[in-house]
């Protein structure tokens, strides 16, 4: 008999007890515009959807039509339900207040609507971040001072990739389980729980480009990959770059390996690449829970206290051994 998101999260809510209602809305809201999004994503061509926009997000990058439909399709199901004080997105500059004809609730939604931007025209697999809290004082009007929290304190965090399949991938801190859209029913299924990450792995991605603007631990980490069985690592190493970090991560959860977009000296003052709050933190978390470790080569990103809503992070996940090789790399030097 298969089981369906909502029954999970129904169950959840009655044996765990840590789903509260509310938090069980805001998740189903969040499947059913990964649903219509996917949808999307799927007529391409046929649907105009794919191209560019014509406009920059606030990070200077040029938005795709995918990336605005993606973050319309989250706002416009996520703002009426009385479930959330606020959003925040990659594409959005500040934060959008749920508006005053609406109830607001106490939770607080972020999200990468499109991951793996580059990825859309091509047809390659691409996906949906989406991270939960709570704002911590339910007595004051939401500010954007309420969203800089440690990834620790997320309540709820998540991915959804249109590949293949599309595949809704869960944690509220009790494991991570794998959801895949039935089309037919139009429902996620639960097709696994309890994903674990093996420690231990033979494949990275890094996207190798950016070798010369490395810094020394990555450098000597990959080049003790490269060197294979004949190397210090006795090991001959595999390598994919998806360039959708939603698609390389899934690749992890689903047999392991290690992820990194490292700090590089191209921009030295940018911390890194990708972005803490939507697409560091919920993956971090996601991949902690299933045995795997998150570090920005120094710290474990969870722990880590964000001081702006679209600030970067140097990110290194995935099979823990690995992990804590590269960051002992960087540790000691
Ligand atoms: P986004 O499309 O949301 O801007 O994110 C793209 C990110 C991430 O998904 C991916 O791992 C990385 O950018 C790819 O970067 P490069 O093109 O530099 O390899
Ligand atoms: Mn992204
Ligand atoms: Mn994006």
């Amino acid at each position: 008999m298969s089981i369906s998101l909502t029954r999970y999260l129904v169950e959840q809510q009655r044996a765990e007890g840590h789903i509260p209602s509310e938090l069980r809305l805001l998740l189903e809201v969040v499947a059913r515009a990964c649903k219509s999004i996917s949808q999307a994503v799927n007529k391409g061509a046929l649907g105009d959807v794919l191209g560019t926009a014509g406009s920059e997000n606030v990070q200077g990058e040029v938005q795709k039509k995918l990336d605005i439909i993606a973050n319309d399709v989250l706002i416009e199901a996520n703002e009426w339900g009385g479930h959330l004080a606020a959003m925040a997105s990659e594409e959005m500059d500040t934060i959008h207040v749920v508006p005053n004809r609406y109830p607001q609730g106490e939770y607080l939604l972020m999200f990468d609507p499109l991951d793996g931007s580059s990825n859309i025209d091509v047809n390659v697999s691409i996906g949906t971040i989406f991270s939960v809290l709570k704002k911590t004082d339910a007595s004051k009007g939401v500010s954007e001072d309420d969203f800089l929290q440690a990834g620790m304190h997320q309540v709820a965090a998540g991915y959804c990739v249109y590949g293949p399949q599309t595949t809704l991938v869960l944690t509220v801190g009790d494991g991570v389980a794998m959801f895949t859209l039935d089309r037919e029913q139009g429902s996620f299924v639960l097709t696994q729980e309890n994903v674990r990450i093996p420690a231990d792995t033979k494949e990275f991605a890094i996207n190798m480009s950016n070798m010369r603007h490395w810094d020394e631990p990555v450098k000597r980490y990959i080049d003790e990959c490269l060197q294979g069985e004949e190397g210090p690592r006795g090991k001959n190493f595999n390598m994919r770059w998806i360039a959708s970090m939603v698609a390389d991560v899934h690749r992890i959860m689903t047999r392991g390996g290690v992820f990194m977009y490292p700090w590089d000296k191209r921009e030295p003052n940018k911390p890194g690449k990708l972005r803490l709050m939507y697409e560091a933190n919920p993956m971090s978390w996601l991949v902690e829970q299933a045995g795997g470790t998150a570090t920005n080569g120094r710290q474990r990103i969870l722990e880590i206290q964000p001081t702006q809503l679209h600030e970067r992070v140097s990110v290194i996940l995935g099979s823990k051994n690995e992990v804590d090789r590269v960051t002992s790399y960087h540790l000691k030097g």
